[in-house]
């Protein structure tokens, strides 16, 4: 079969499709918030956010459009909207994967949706393996940077209402405002947290110990199987994105998923310090600030 000329396989996700319009249509019909934050708790991390929500309705991602089941263990799978730390917020608790076998597009189905229902900033969180020494489990890691080694970009496919392709300009993914004040925020909390390039592998089978050598000689901090996908398509949506790794285990290592899902449990008390001090600060912030940044931010809101 020769592939579609979108890049994306007939019947998932992608470019072409109005998954985002007909999920706020959905979301709309039973909730009023209008979410200025958006979040993806990732792997064991919804206790992060858990007792600091106030939930206004909880939509399953089975039922929200384009959304696959979940196939994983540890990832509910839900949507609340509601109010987190007093700000109106989007809480996605779970996410979509790249290795469940959905297509890159599925990948962006969150930010697609959050960007539809109006958020200006997505704060993704996730669980990695450190590839420095000093990333040792249980640590945070503000993501400054990333590499993309998924063989797969999520924005293939995509046009901007021009026709254009959709050339984004990622040389300031992570917003640099957003992690200034998420390492103050840290220093406030008495935190120790890190900065560093994370690399989103496509797994689900981790790493070996030559791929683990040499991820750490390509300059990353942190692996993991997530996130990049989410980023890259908010970016081109015009959104400021935050992430912050949970440090579960040293790349290489021989742990189970169950025991990554523990470690990220553990680190989620600080996490959650973290979003508590993080999030009040971002109210009023977004709007016009993202217009123009990093190339093809200021055209981006329209792009699908
Ligand atoms: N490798 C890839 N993904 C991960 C890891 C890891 O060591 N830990 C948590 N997610």
């Amino acid at each position: 079969m020769s592939p579609p000329s979108n890049g994306v396989l007939p019947g998932l996700p992608g470019p072409d499709d109005t998954f985002a319009q007909e999920g706020v249509a959905l979301i709309h019909e039973r909730s009023s918030v209008v979410p200025e934050l958006a979040i993806v708790l990732g792997s064991g991390l919804g206790d992060a956010v858990a007792n600091d929500i106030e939930p206004e309705r909880e939509f399953s991602y089975r039922t929200l459009p384009g959304f696959p089941p979940s196939s994983v263990p540890g990832h509910a799978g839900r949507l609340i909207m509601g109010g987190l730390h007093g700000v109106p917020a989007a809480v996605f608790l779970g996410r979509v994967h790249f290795y469940e076998g959905h297509g890159i597009g599925a990948a962006t189905l969150i930010p697609r949706l959050a960007a539809a229902l109006g958020a200006k900033t997505l704060l993704l969180t996730n669980a990695s393996g450190g590839l420095r020494p000093s990333l040792k489990r249980g640590r945070l890691m503000l993501i400054e940077d990333h590499l993309n080694f998924l063989g797969a970009n999520p924005l293939a496919g995509w046009r901007f209402p021009d026709g254009q392709p959709a050339f984004v300009g990622l040389g300031a993914a992570y917003d640099r405002d957003l992690l200034a004040l998420a390492e103050a925020a840290a220093q406030a909390e008495g935190l120790d947290v890190a900065r560093g390039v994370y690399v989103a592998l496509p797994g689900p089978s981790f790493e070996t110990p030559a791929e683990t050598r040499f991820l750490a000689k390509a300059g990353a901090d942190a692996v993991g199987m997530s996130t990049v996908p989410e980023a890259v398509a908010a970016v081109a949506l015009g959104l400021r994105v935050l992430a912050i790794s949970c440090i579960t285990n040293a790349a290489g290592s021989e742990d189970t998923h169950e025991q990554v899902l523990a470690a990220a449990r553990e680190a989620t008390l600080r996490l959650r310090a973290l979003i508590g001090r993080i999030v009040p600060q971002l109210t009023g912030r977004g709007g016009d600030e993202i217009v123009g940044r990093g190339g093809g931010g200021g055209e981006a809101g329209q792009a699908p």
